[in-house]
């Protein structure tokens, strides 16, 4: 049988081989007891990568998110971020569930807040306010496109949040993606942020895990937190293993998925569809399959046959996402058949 070539998300891909033996081989301990050695070796990694004090390892990027909104905030606190986040698209409203948070959004461009909406969102000191004490920002951002913010616009947004005193968290999950797209050392990306939350399960390929990192006493709150929240492990070893090995030899080659990514779309624009091609900055691409030629579901399914699984239309518009699972000649055959369903 083909291969099937999944490029409905970065989430798609399989463990390497190195992975699988890096997880075989690792030393383990009670994590919960912070005893498990591949778990504070991880940490240990993912902290001075982003030029931080000190990191926590937790299940998904949703617990990573919700535990930085709770280690950074109170309930009845307000926090704002763009409209589109995925914080507030897709994790379940755990910041007003869980957190007792009152969000604000405001819009964007590209992924990145309006400033001047951003500062009419905050809101001050006093008895009877909901006090602004955190801002979300995404990077890459998802629904934009995987669209990067760049240093610049971090150090612009720092000097008009910091003087209300309020916190800058990352909701980074594809952080290395930005970095690599930007040519930027990913510690001077998040310089400003306060906390970053990063995904090793998607462009980096291991099967489990995110990384919350921050200053020593952040990420003491945040171990608090996590506990609170059933998020405790014991020989989680076996899975920071994988994100050992995905952090020091995963990050590089993010550009090949970004050169492919943009290959894509320009496939795509000559098979027809519409793409916007300023937001294909790194491994994403959102088109947009035009009325008169096919229903956005037809091409879904007549791909599927075609062993080829792309996402699910929201409208007419879809998202593909290039990972290490997908090389070159796979884009070519992705093209090569969108434009024969298309003629
Ligand atoms: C930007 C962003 N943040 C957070 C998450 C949540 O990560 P997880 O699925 O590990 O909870 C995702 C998942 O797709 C994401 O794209």
């Amino acid at each position: 049988m083909r291969k099937i070539i999944d490029i409905r998300s970065d989430t798609k891909t399989i463990p390497t081989k190195l992975m699988y033996k890096a997880m075989l081989d690792a030393p383990l301990g009670d994590e919960q007891n912070e005893e498990d050695p591949t778990v504070i070796k991880l940490q240990k990694i993912a902290a001075e990568k982003l030029g931080k004090e000190d990191a926590l390892f937790l299940a998904s990027g949703t617990m990573g998110n919700l535990v930085a909104m709770l280690a950074h905030t109170q309930a009845g606190d307000s926090v704002i971020m763009e409209e589109e986040s995925h914080i507030l698209r897709c994790e379940v409203g755990g910041l007003a569930a869980v957190a007792g948070l009152m969000l604000k959004t405001v819009p964007g461009e590209l992924g990145f807040p309006n400033l001047k909406s951003l500062t009419e969102a905050i809101i001050g000191e006093g008895r009877l306010f909901p006090t602004t004490k955190l801002v979300c920002i995404e990077n890459t951002h998802n629904s934009a496109g995987g669209t990067c913010i760049n240093v610049e616009q971090m150090k612009k947004l720092s000097s008009l949040v910091k003087k209300h005193n309020i916190k800058i968290h990352i909701d980074g999950a594809r952080i290395f993606n930005a970095a690599v797209a930007l040519n930027v050392d990913p510690a001077d990306l998040v310089r400003e942020a306060d906390s970053i939350q990063f995904c090793l399960s998607k462009s980096l390929g291991c099967p489990f895990g995110s990384l919350l990192v921050g200053d020593k006493s952040f990420i003491s709150k945040a171990r608090k937190k996590r506990q609170m929240i059933g998020g405790g492990m014991r020989q989680a070893g076996l899975m920071a293993a994988a994100g050992v090995v995905g952090l020091e030899d995963m990050i590089e080659r993010l550009q090949e998925d970004h050169e492919n990514a943009y290959l894509l779309a320009k496939g795509l624009v000559e098979a027809g569809m519409k793409v916007n091609m300023n937001t294909v900055q790194t491994n994403m691409v959102y088109f947009e399959v035009p009325k008169e030629k096919i229903n956005p579901m037809d091409l879904v399914n007549k791909l599927r046959e075609e062993n080829i699984l792309i996402g699910e239309p929201k409208e007419r518009e879809i998202r593909v996402v290039t990972h290490k699972d997908i090389d070159r000649q796979d884009i070519s055959l992705v093209i090569q058949k969108i434009q024969g369903i298309m003629e």
